[in-house]
């Protein structure tokens, strides 16, 4: 085949260069196509677009498949904990047990806050959104390390803010968790690895210890969440870093793209949607017939994705993981019986076929994180502290290309043409 296009407009006629992955993908670089031609491209949801191209993470929405650095995620969620799995984004390979213990001795290094930080956050009311209070938490980290507010970060740099973020995320969550139900902070014991720690921080009470197989699930969890491509957040990463922003400002703009329901906070709204559905005497029909209704606004939470167009592998390790918690930690949740329903019922129902909407991520993570004891309004926070790795995998690919360049796209202008100004007395 041949490794250009041909772009035919009117008279004109130019090659455009054919970009192919080492999945076989295929892309035309346009690259060039203003400067040659005068046109630009229009794509409403960047749905033909491809942002950048990347050695992070390989997805197939036809196939179901997605590999982190060419790792499946199926090997992954079995095998691997989600250090492992963050130091491999971060970094491109699996380490080695001496990298591995050095990355997790620098997440321990940092596992505690500024007091100016622990400050704010007891200034926010309890019942805040976790994501708002995360946001601006990251932000302000701004604040105390002023040594990264210099965009030409060396490597080593780097390496510190990655290990800084994945430690202090963590602690800000399990504090202001704390804080919410009016209880005391307790602190890091990084023995414990990353998750059963992180558990232990916001369920501690005297004689309180992780079960194994609760910080096993949360590991699942987090690896299954850790990088998704281009998506909103990620691509939110990468547009903010792009202007050389500073990384807290960039993850910071992360949380805030992830916090939307069509996007992380949709595993928030599938509980909140299932919680409806319980109170209408588990009526799902109702509610699958409202999703088709082109005159209401209700879409189906946890249905449906922009590249899975045949089944998200996540869904289908996170449906199993649900029967597997549950049934370990002797949780009863009626939402499991009321999902799976309503799974079933759209699954045959020919709008869903037709459209190829199939159960994502999100779409049974939520009743884990409810037998996990995690409260609804976290469940996205959650999801911040999976995609962090694969955020500061895709902020350091895009700071570090040689050929980075500002992310500003353009626009095709379609209001008033020019116009004289009126004064305010002689308007009509
Ligand atoms: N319920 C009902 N209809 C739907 C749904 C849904 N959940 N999702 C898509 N559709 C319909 C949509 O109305 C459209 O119908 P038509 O062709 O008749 O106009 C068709 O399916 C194609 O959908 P689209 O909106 O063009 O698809 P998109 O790629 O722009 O949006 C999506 C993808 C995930 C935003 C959307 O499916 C959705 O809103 N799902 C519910 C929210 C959700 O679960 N989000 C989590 C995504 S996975 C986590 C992550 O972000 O990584």
């Amino acid at each position: 085949m041949s490794d250009t296009a041909q772009l035919n407009l009117g008279e004109k006629t130019i090659e455009l260069p054919i970009v192919t992955g080492s999945e076989g993908e295929r892309a035309i670089d346009i690259t060039k196509l203003r400067s040659q031609t005068g046109f630009i491209t229009i794509d409403n949801g960047y749905m033909n677009t491809g942002s950048c191209t990347s050695d992070i993470t390989f997805l197939n929405g036809e196939k179901g498949i997605l590999r982190y650095r060419g790792y499946k995620i199926e090997d992954l969620a079995e095998h691997s904990n989600f250090i492992e799995t963050s130091y491999l984004l971060v970094n491109g390979v699996l380490p080695t047990k001496r990298q591995l213990d050095f990355f997790n001795e620098k997440i321990v290094s940092f596992a505690t806050l500024p007091k100016g930080i622990t400050n704010m956050l007891d200034t926010f009311p309890r019942d805040a959104h976790p994501m708002g209070v995360l946001s601006s938490g990251i932000a302000a980290l701004s604040a105390y390390y002023p040594d990264f507010l210099d965009h030409d970060l060396s490597d080593s740099e780097k390496d510190r803010a990655v290990a800084q973020l994945m430690a202090q995320v963590k602690v800000m969550m399990a504090y202001f968790y704390r804080r919410a139900k009016g209880e005391d902070p307790v602190r890091s014991h990084p023995s414990l690895g990353y998750c059963a720690d992180f558990m232990n921080m916001i369920q501690y009470k005297p004689g309180y210890e992780v079960d194994h197989e609760v910080a096993k699930a949360l590991n699942v969890l987090l690896i299954l969440h850790a990088d998704h491509e281009q998506n909103c957040s990620a691509s939110t990463v990468r547009m903010v870093g792009s202007s050389n922003a500073n990384i807290f400002a960039t993850i910071s703009a992360g949380v805030d793209a992830l916090w939307g329901p069509l996007h992380g906070g949709a595993n928030q709204a599938v509980i909140e949607m299932l919680e409806t559905i319980k109170k209408n005497g588990g009526d799902y029909k109702k509610f699958i017939k409202k999703a088709k209704d082109k005159n209401d606004s209700f879409k189906l939470m946890g249905f449906g994705h922009r590249v899975y167009k045949n089944f998200d592998p996540r869904a289908n390790i996170i449906k199993k993981a649900c029967d597997t918690v549950l049934s370990k930690l002797g949780v009863q949740d009626p939402m499991l019986d009321i999902a799976k329903g309503l799974e079933e019922e759209a699954r045959s129902d020919s709008y869903f076929v037709e459209r190829n909407l199939y159960p994502n991520v999100d779409f049974y993570s939520g009743i884990i994180y409810r037998a996990l004891g995690i409260p609804t309004n976290m469940f996205t926070a959650m999801f911040v502290l999976g995609r962090l790795p694969g955020w500061l995998a895709q902020w350091k690919e895009q700071v570090g290309s040689p050929t980075a360049k500002i992310c500003r796209p353009r626009q095709i202008y379609t209001g008033p043409t020019v116009r004289d100004y009126v004064k305010v007395e002689e308007r009509k």
